[in-house]
């Protein structure tokens, strides 16, 4: 499906400007990412638009999740009516989370593990939900071990701060929050001190309030050490103590 079709049928929801609508789909386009990852879909607005370039692609699958409260949001058509509207269904996978992205990554993570080692899975993130420092360095590091070495990471709303927003300033649950951490650019603290320094990310790039990061194509993806349980030999050890005391009181 062409830019300006899946525009004309989701352009109205809120979120992704039109401008960064087209970015993401060109870049979708351009780089023909094969497995798609997206954080934070709401109402489905950017999920459309990967899928519409994946269609066109003929090729490419998005798995993107959210939690449970955008199935039935404020009235509005959710995700499921959205892909309905525009035929695109089969590309994409949504997932409705009763915790947290982060809960879902680590079911993704456990498929994806053998013999100790998790296989990257995805050759496209897109960060766009909590925009908060605990959730989202959680979030990042979680998805750098399903990324695919040469895999981006793209990260939504680089300058968004609580304060600065509208919606979340006036959120119940941010008003007892300290003044430091509604101030706070939690998105690009998370891209300067957990992104660009981790040593598998090769560059970063912001463009447009949006930061681009890509993994090394050369980062290599290896088993981790045996977990060793040395409760059990504690436990059995406490065990034979306790047996060898009651013996000798008894003897
Ligand atoms: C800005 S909206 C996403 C907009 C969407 N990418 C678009 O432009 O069409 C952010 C979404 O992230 C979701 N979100 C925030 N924290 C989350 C979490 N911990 N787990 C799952 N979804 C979360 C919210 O429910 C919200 O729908």
């Amino acid at each position: 499906m062409k830019f300006n079709e899946i525009y004309a049928a989701v352009g109205h929801l809120p979120c992704t400007e039109e401008s960064q609508c087209r970015v993401l789909y060109d870049w979708v386009r351009e780089s023909r990412p094969a497995q798609c990852l997206e954080l934070g879909f709401l109402y489905g607005k950017t999920s459309c638009i990967i899928a519409a370039a994946l269609q066109e692609n003929g090729v490419g699958h998005l798995t993107s999740i959210d939690l449970e409260a955008v199935r039935n949001h404020k009235d509005n058509p959710n995700i499921l009516d959205h892909l309905a509207k525009t035929g695109l269904q089969e590309f994409v996978t949504p997932i409705f989370s009763a915790i947290s992205y982060t809960w879902e990554l680590k079911k993704i993570i456990e498929q994806q593990t053998a013999d100790n080692r998790c296989e990257p899975y995805f050759d496209f993130i897109f960060l766009d939900g909590a925009h908060t420092w605990e959730t989202d360095v959680c979030a990042f590091f979680l998805g750098m071990k399903l990324l695919k070495p040469g895999g981006w990471f793209l990260f939504d709303d680089y300058m968004y701060s609580i304060e600065k927003s509208e919606w979340w300033s006036k959120a119940p649950a941010m008003q007892d929050k300290p003044t430091e951490y509604r101030h706070e650019q939690q998105v690009e603290r998370l891209v300067t001190l957990a992104v660009s320094q981790h040593p598998d990310i090769e560059s970063v790039v912001i463009r447009d309030n949006w930061a681009w990061a890509r993994k090394n194509p050369s980062a290599s993806v290896v088993a981790g050490p045996a977990v060793t349980h040395l409760t059990k030999t504690v436990a059995k050890r406490w065990l034979l103590d306790l047996l060898l005391r009651r013996k000798n009181k008894t003897g």
